[in-house]
C-alpha cells in the first residue's frame, strides 16, 4: 500500500505546503498551518455531465423572487427583502446580537407563513428558547434545531418545506465526511458550498453566522465572503444599545444602505426617531459642536466632542475615538500653522458620542469647532451645526448631499449652519459660509 503523504494548509489562504511551516509564504499569517489528508483521484467515468453554451440572448432571464423580513430596517440592507434561494453572511463581534435578530427575523417570516427553521451549533434548545419567550419570537411555524453535522442539517432542509433557514454559526458546524476540524477552510469551505448547492436548488433563502476576528474580519478563509451572495456586518458596541447593520457585498443590491438598530429588552427593534440619537440637547459644555454626516442615504446628527487639556507629557497625546486619528493630527497641525495655537503644549482627545465611527471628511469643521471651544473654555450656542471639508491648506471645502444635511438639522430643531457653500434650495436655516479656517474662528 501507498504511504500517505501529509500535507500542511493555511487556515488564512487555503495555500498547501508538504512541510509545515510558522508563517505562510503566500498570505503571511502566522500559526496557520494545520495538517491535512489529501483525497484520492477520482475515475474518469465520474466525470459530471457537460453543460451546454448558449448564446445569451437565448438564456431565460430570472426572476428574483424578494421576501419580507418583517424588519424594514434589515429589507432595506438587504436591498428591497430577503432574495429567494440567496445566502447571506453575517458576521460581528461577539454579544452585538447576530442571534437576537436572526430569531426575531425567523419568527415574524415564520409568522407570515414562511416556515423557518434556526439551526443552533452554540446554544441548547432551552436557552433559545429563553432568549424567544424574551423577545416575544414563539410561533408554531417557527422549528429549532441543535445539531452540529451538516449532513443532518441538509437532510432536515431537505425534508421540511422551510422558506427560510439560519445557521448559527458557520464556525461550529463540520461535515462528517471530513477528518479536518471544524472551522478550518476545508470545513467552512465545504460546508458553505454544500449550504449553496441547496439554497439554490430548493429556492430556499439562508441565512448564515460568521465569527470573526479580533481584527474585525469573519474568521476562516476568505473564500467564505467570495461564496456567499451577500456579507452583512453587524457594528456597535455590545454596551450600548445601538447597532449598525452594514452591507458590504450584494449581490442583489447596493451596498449604499445602513441599517440601524436599537437593543431593548423585547430584542433589537429599528431605532426610531434616529435623529435625536446621537447628540443629547444640553450641550452647554464647551469642547461639543453638532455635524451632520450620511450614514447610506439617510443623514444622520452627530455629536462631535473636544477635550483639550494642558500637557504634562514631553510629547502631548492625541487621542481620537471614531474619528480617524491621522486626521486629527492634521487638522492640529492646520490649527497650529495658520492660527498659531501653541497646541504643542496641549493634550488633545476627540470622541464621536454614541459611539459610532465617522468615515467622511465631512465633520473636519465640526471636529475644529469642538477642539476651539474647548481650548477657549467656550461652549457653542446649541442650535449650530457644522459642515465641512477641511483641506491641507485651510481652505474648507464643499460637501455631496449639503441640502439633505441641511433639511435633516432644520428637522431636528438647529437654526444656524456654519457650511462651505450655499445651499441649492431654499431652506429655512441661517447659514455662514465659511472659506478657510482663519474664517471660523471670526465666526466663534
Ligand atoms: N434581558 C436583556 N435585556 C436587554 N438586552 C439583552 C438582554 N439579554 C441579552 N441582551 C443583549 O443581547 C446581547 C446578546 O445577543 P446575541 O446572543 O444575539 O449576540 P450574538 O451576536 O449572537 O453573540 P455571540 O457571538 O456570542 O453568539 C447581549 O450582549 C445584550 O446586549
Ligand atoms: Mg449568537
Amino acid at each position: 500500500m501507498a504511504k500517505i503523504k501529509s500535507l500542511f494548509q493555511c487556515q488564512a489562504c487555503g495555500f498547501q505546503s508538504s512541510k509545515w511551516l510558522g508563517r505562510c509564504t503566500n498570505c503571511g499569517a502566522w500559526d496557520s498551518f494545520v495538517e491535512i489528508f489529501p483525497e484520492g483521484k477520482r475515475e474518469e467515468s465520474d466525470l459530471p455531465q457537460k453543460s451546454k453554451a448558449l448564446p445569451i440572448t437565448d438564456v431565460a432571464q430570472e426572476e428574483v423572487e424578494r421576501l419580507p423580513t418583517g424588519s424594514s430596517e434589515l429589507d432595506l440592507v438587504l436591498g428591497g427583502g430577503l432574495v429567494e434561494g440567496s445566502l447571506v453572511l453575517i458576521g460581528g463581534s461577539p454579544g452585538v446580537g447576530k442571534s437576537t435578530l436572526l430569531l426575531k427575523t425567523c419568527a415574524t417570516m415564520a409568522e407570515m407563513g414562511f416556515r423557518a427553521l434556526y439551526v443552533s451549533a452554540e446554544e441548547s434548545m432551552g436557552q433559545i428558547k429563553l432568549r424567544a419567550e424574551r423577545i416575544g419570537a414563539t410561533t408554531s411555524n417557527l422549528y429549532l434545531m441543535g445539531e452540529l453535522v451538516l449532513e443532518n442539517i441538509l437532510e432536515e432542509l431537505e425534508r421540511g418545506e422551510y422558506r427560510v433557514a439560519v445557521i448559527d454559526s458557520i464556525q461550529t458546524i463540520y461535515s462528517h465526511q471530513l477528518t479536518a476540524a471544524p472551522g478550518t477552510v476545508s470545513q467552512v469551505r465545504s460546508v458553505t458550498f454544500e449550504l449553496m448547492r441547496i439554497a439554490k436548488e430548493r429556492k430556499l433563502p439562508i441565512f448564515i453566522i460568521g465569527h470573526i476576528t479580533k481584527e474585525g474580519a469573519i474568521a476562516g478563509p476568505r473564500v467564505l465572503e467570495h461564496m456567499v451572495d451577500t456579507v452583512l456586518y453587524f457594528e456597535g458596541d455590545s454596551s450600548r444599545e445601538l447597532r449598525i447593520l452594514r452591507s458590504f457585498k450584494n449581490r442583489f443590491g447596493s451596498i449604499s444602505e445602513v441599517g440601524i438598530f436599537e437593543m431593548t429588552q423585547r430584542g433589537l427593534v429599528s431605532a426610531k426617531n434616529i435623529g435625536q440619537r446621537f447628540f443629547s440637547r444640553k450641550r452647554a459644555q464647551a469642547g461639543s459642536a453638532a455635524t451632520v454626516v450620511i450614514e447610506g442615504s439617510r443623514p444622520l446628527i452627530l455629536e462631535v466632542q473636544a477635550l483639550v487639556a494642558p500637557t504634562s507629557y514631553p510629547s502631548p497625546k492625541r487621542s481620537s475615538t471614531g474619528y480617524d486619528s491621522g486626521r486629527l493630527t492634521m487638522l492640529l497641525a492646520l490649527l497650529e500653522k495658520r492660527l498659531d495655537l501653541p497646541f504643542n503644549q496641549y493634550d488633545v482627545f476627540v470622541n464621536i458620542a454614541g459611539g459610532i465611527k465617522i468615515g467622511e471628511t465631512a465633520a473636519d469643521l465640526a471636529v475644529i469647532a469642538a477642539i476651539l471651544s474647548s481650548f477657549r473654555e467656550r461652549p457653542i450656542r446649541e442650535e449650530t451645526v457644522f459642515i465641512g471639508e477641511v483641506g491641507l491648506t485651510g481652505e474648507i471645502k464643499e460637501v455631496m448631499m449639503l441640502d439633505n444635511r441641511l433639511r435633516e438639522a432644520t428637522n431636528q430643531g438647529f437654526r444656524k449652519a456654519v457650511i462651505p457653500s450655499k445651499p441649492l434650495q431654499d431652506i429655512s436655516i441661517k447659514s455662514f459660509i465659511v472659506d478657510s479656517v482663519e474664517k471660523i474662528v471670526d465666526w466663534m
